[in-house]
């Protein structure tokens, strides 16, 4: 198949050699020739590092190579089966884009955008015959993260995201099915992740150290919220945060924080400008928090996590499958969060959502229709 990335940053390069290690050509388009230098470097370390490692033999990694081709116009574009679309966050930039792509690619075409946090639907408006063109969200590193989530525009033809579930699965991805709603499945479900988290220290409840610490032991997360923002950068994070609860008409369960935006703003990005929440290099300490204490964290930050999902379940953001698989493979969570309500206890989880419902008197915390519907509340 005939497959062309735009964009090869972090997401575009990611996926392009994903393709080409599954025996695709892979055309490459990138406005910058900068960008495309750095690409070539970066592309030729990850595979020389493959091979020694003995995870690629050098012969593979010449024949990925040679599948992928840098192209300097999108004219070069014109024999494509698939485009996916990787390039900066920019609603205006990537439609402006896809209308010239979708004059020059042939009819039969699938065109994809990569974005994060832009409605696939307007996407969709600016490209001729909207019914081939989808959201592709990969997760970032391309090639560690399984979960690929597949958006329809209002326009799709449900047959075009069929197709790229097949193409996607027979290059071992996970594909799941989201509606086209801000943040998708993953980044919309696991905002309280963060929200709940900081705020709980903004109320000096705990420090930082300790609600990782119970998080990673009581929770079994593989990295606390603190440790985990510090690590796809406040930057990204908080800007994620802020276009949901933009999009969602200014919702209070997706309010950000000013605690984030503060870090923004002092430029402490996290590990990548080597201070976030915290100082780089870090030494973990030995943390000793009182059970009692640990359990109420926990239960607040999982209550609140599980009340989303049950709540994109409502709202059929996609199928109880793909929910499960969406946060178990696109943000590694333990356990799928609606059959981790189960095991709590729906009734539970709902007492708990309504004490602090209750006691804070805020929208955030009310109990999803989702979870009362469960209960035969509704
Ligand atoms: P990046 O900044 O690393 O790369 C963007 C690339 O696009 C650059 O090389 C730039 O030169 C190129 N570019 C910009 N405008 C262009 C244009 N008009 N035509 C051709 N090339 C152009 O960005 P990154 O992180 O790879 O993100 C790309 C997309 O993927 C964004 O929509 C982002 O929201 C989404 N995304 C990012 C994730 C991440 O963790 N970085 C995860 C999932 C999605």
């Amino acid at each position: 198949m005939n497959i062309a990335v735009i964009g090869c940053g972090t997401m575009g390069l990611g996926i392009a050699q994903h393709f080409a290690h599954y025996e695709h050509f892979v055309k490459i388009f990138d406005q910058s020739d900068q960008a495309v230098q750095n690409a070539r470097v970066k592309l030729k370390a990850s595979l020389d590092s493959l091979v020694s490692k003995g995870s690629l033999i050098d012969q593979h990694a010449q024949e990925l190579l040679q599948r992928l081709s840098w192209v300097n116009q999108l004219d070069a574009l014109s024999d494509c089966d698939l485009v996916i679309e990787a390039i900066i966050e920019n609603k205006e930039i990537k439609q402006a884009l896809f209308s010239s792509l979708s004059e020059i690619v042939n009819s039969e075409c699938i065109l994809a955008s990569n974005t994060s946090s832009i409605s696939i639907t307007a996407l969709a408006a600016s490209v001729r015959q909207p019914e081939r063109f989808l959201g592709v969200h990969f997760f970032n590193p391309v090639h560690a993260m399984k979960l690929v989530e597949i958006i329809p525009a209002m326009q799709t033809d449900p047959m075009i995201v069929t197709q790229c579930k097949t193409i996607l699965e027979s290059t071992q991805k996970i594909a799941v099915v989201a509606k086209d709603c801000p943040g998708f499945i993953v980044n919309r479900i696991a905002r309280p992740y963060y929200s709940e988290s900081i705020r709980i220290i903004e109320e000096g409840i705990a420090r930082i150290e300790e609600i990782d610490e119970i998080m990673r032991t009581v929770g079994g997360f593989r990295m606390g919220p603190f440790e985990l923002m510090d690590f796809i950068g406040h930057d990204v994070n908080y800007s994620v945060t802020e276009i949901v609860w933009r999009e969602f008409f200014f919702e209070d369960r997706f309010k950000p924080s000013l605690t984030q935006k503060k870090l923004v703003e002092a430029g402490y990005l996290g590990r990548k400008t080597g201070r976030g929440f915290y100082t780089y290099p870090y030494e973990k300490p030995q943390i000793i928090v009182a059970a009692e204490k640990a359990q109420s964290i926990f239960r607040r930050v999982i209550c609140m996590l599980i009340n989303e999902a049950y709540d994109a379940l409502y709202l059929s953001l996609g199928s109880e499958q793909d929910l499960e698989l969406a946060m178990t493979k696109g943000v590694n969570y333990p356990k799928g969060l609606l059959s981790w309500g189960k095991e709590l206890g729906l009734a539970s989880v709902k007492q708990t959502l309504d004490q602090l419902y209750e006691f804070y008197g805020e929208d955030r915390y009310r109990c999803s229709p989702g979870i009362r519907k469960q209960l035969e509340l509704l």
